[in-house]
């Protein structure tokens, strides 16, 4: 994840919740973006300026009438330098103003005078929230575009429990983070691959594996999300082609697989999702083999070349990412495959139990060579974003 460049604007009003946003700051600063905080008067009485100019790096506005400040950036230029505006705390009285178009402060100025996203993060007591007035506020809030994150259900400061909490800083740090959607594959070429592969017996029957392509295609759709160009190598699926992939060649056997895979191997990073079949029959069968008395049939068996393999014994190759799926001894499996087959990190994970090949959830353990981390279960897309974020970060570690 990353905010590079990113220009917040943060709105602070008056409540006790000022003192989460604090860590807010930091936590988008974690993420490299901008951020400029404007405060309430009202929430000066909360937090002091100087903890969040100190947080920022950025002079702190609070009023209109700053002579001094207005001279350096005037409030009209704030506001078009902002590229989100995120009011964090959002009091019950900032959104009454807000709802009725006031401009009584620096910061409902700010909010209308900008073309910026508004995000508003209510924090209140509980009665207030559920108040007919505040609801109506939200109301014509959202019916001018302004989107609420939270509030949350939970224990309040006030000794109540109900909603009107605020979200967690990290919550709406992913919230911002979501709003640009993460680019941290622009600019590279990605290579995927999915789905399972199938080897012919003879025209109506052939050795397949019970690969339903959707991690791979939930990958492909996260890195095109991420601002790579990806191009989808997929074996026989009936998936529809995820949104944002630039290309998809549809193949059958692993043959077709490692050829189209070597064909579109200029790319900057190859995931290998697929389940590539690792034997194919030696003979196939024109037509269709009929039973013949006496019980056994006997298939004769040939290997088929390591797609993973081919690539990393090119002498550039793209950074090679690998999955395993493993019924036991997932760990020792994966990190022997990162070894052997030349990559610079690899997937893995448990099949059965619910998890793995046909399921809607999957989990994973990502290792590479001095380090692993654990991305719980969770639904494909999710753990394809999370995977994505974590190659995005190798890859600009050891080639960026
Ligand atoms: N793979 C590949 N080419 C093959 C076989 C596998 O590129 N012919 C890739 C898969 O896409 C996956 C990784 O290798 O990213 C591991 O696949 P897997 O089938 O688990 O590994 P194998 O090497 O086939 O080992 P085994 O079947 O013995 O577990």
């Amino acid at each position: 994840m990353s905010l590079a460049q990113r220009r917040i604007l943060l709105g602070v009003s008056g409540g006790i919740a000022a003192y989460k946003s604090c860590e807010l700051v930091r936590r988008l600063r974690d993420l490299d973006a901008e951020v400029r905080v404007v405060m309430t008067e009202g929430a000066t009485h909360f937090v002091s300026p100087t903890t969040f100019q100190a947080l920022s790096g950025q002079a702190v506005r609070v009023s209109l009438w700053d002579a001094q400040a207005e001279a350096a950036m005037g409030h009209i230029e704030l506001a078009r330098w902002a590229e989100r505006i995120l009011v964090a705390p959002a009091s019950a009285d900032l959104l009454a103003r807000l709802a009725h178009g006031m401009a009584d402060d620096l910061l409902t100025t700010l909010c209308l005078a900008s073309a910026a996203p508004l995000y508003l993060a209510p924090a209140m007591n509980q009665q207030m929230w559920a108040h007919p007035a505040v609801q109506a506020n939200i109301a014509t809030l959202r019916q001018h575009g302004a989107q609420l994150l939270g509030p949350a259900v939970g224990d309040q400061a006030c000794g109540d429990v109900g909603s009107g909490r605020m979200l967690e800083p990290h919550e709406l740090r992913d919230a911002l983070v979501a709003s640009f959607g993460d680019r941290s594959l622009a600019g590279l070429k990605v290579l995927v691959s999915a789905g399972p592969t199938y080897e012919d017996i003879d025209p109506v029957r052939f050795i397949g594996n019970r690969s339903s392509g959707r991690m791979g295609f939930a990958v492909a759709e996260a890195a095109a999300q991420a601002g790579a160009e990806v191009t989808l190598v997929a074996g026989p699926v009936s998936l529809a082609t995820p949104a944002g992939v630039a290309q998809r060649v549809d193949v059958r056997s692993a043959a077709q697989m490692h050829a189209a895979v070597l064909a579109a191997a200029q790319a900057d990073i190859y995931i290998g999702a697929a389940a590539v079949g690792d034997y194919r029959p030696l003979e196939v069968s024109a037509q269709k083999l009929k039973k013949h008395d006496g019980g056994e049939l006997t298939l004769r068996l040939g290997e088929n070349p390591d797609i993973l393999a081919s690539l990393s014994a090119q002498t550039a190759h793209p950074f090679l990412v690998g999955f395993a799926a493993e019924t036991h001894d997932v760990a020792s499996y994966a990190q022997g495959k990162l070894r052997h087959k030349g990559l610079d990190m690899i997937a893995a994970n448990q099949v059965g139990g619910g998890l793995g090949f046909e399921a809607a959830d999957n989990a994973l353990t990502l290792y590479w060579a001095d380090g692993a981390v654990e991305l719980p279960r969770t639904s494909k897309a999710e753990l394809a974003r999370r995977l994505i974020a974590h190659v995005a970060e190798r890859y600009r570690a050891t080639r960026g």
